[in-house]
């Protein structure tokens, strides 16, 4: 993404409009194999499809947030290496959304209808943090990610016990999490001041509740 220098002030708004796009209504392909693909599926009763669909799609709205933070804050860092460990990150969340959006078709189900809400909220919300500097950028970076990675311990509890295969999904996406919060660290993130850690909690407990219906 060097080429990104060169790009004038529209070129990147169209960048980013195109990637909004993908995110949101296209199919994005993982790079990755599911990893539920050797899982065997386990019929569910109604009311247990209905509550792992609805896991599942609070997931998948998380990754399609992760995607559009990371964007934002890499739209505004100010140092290069920053901002390619930023679009690396989003890159690798892409499998995320696919294996999710995945999940979703196996259990009859759909994506959340305000994901074109959360992506603009959370790019927004991506943007006016990465301004903050670039210590803070790899910051958020991290707490978005342990945040993830606790919700992600709370769904593994959660799901019906026969969802093997969102168990299998959800376990690698923890795993994955958990080294990006490393990485980002290693890379010089500063903590977060309080109050900002628990406003972002306040935001995907309420992102949760919405998504889990819509
Ligand atoms: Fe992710
Ligand atoms: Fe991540």
């Amino acid at each position: 993404m060097s080429t990104a220098r060169h790009l004038t002030p529209l070129d990147r708004v169209l960048v980013e409009a195109q990637r909004a796009l993908d995110t949101v209504l296209g199919a994005p392909a993982a790079a990755r194999p599911n990893p539920a693909r050797d899982v065997a599926a386990i019929e569910l009763d109604e009311p247990e499809r209905h509550h792992a669909a609805g896991l599942m799609r609070i997931n998948h709205v998380g990754e399609v947030c992760a995607q559009a933070l990371y964007c934002g804050q890499a739209a505004v860092a100010r140092d290069p290496a920053t901002r390619e460990h930023l679009l690396a990150a989003a890159q690798e969340e892409t499998d995320h959304l696919a294996w999710c959006a995945d999940r979703l078709r196996e259990l009859d189900s759909r994506p959340s209808l305000l994901n074109p809400l959360w992506y603009a909220g959370s790019f927004a919300i991506g943007a006016v943090a990465g301004l903050r500097g670039d210590g803070w950028n790899l910051g958020f970076v991290v707490e978005t990610e342990r945040q993830v990675e606790a919700h992600l311990d709370e769904h593994l509890d959660s799901l019906p016990p026969a969802d093997a295969r969102s168990r299998a999904i959800l376990r690698t996406m923890k795993a994955d999490e958990a080294r990006h919060a490393d990485h980002a660290e290693a890379a010089g993130a500063r903590p977060l001041p309080a109050p900002v850690p628990a406003l972002m909690a306040a935001a995907s407990k309420l992102m949760k509740a919405v998504a889990y219906r819509l």
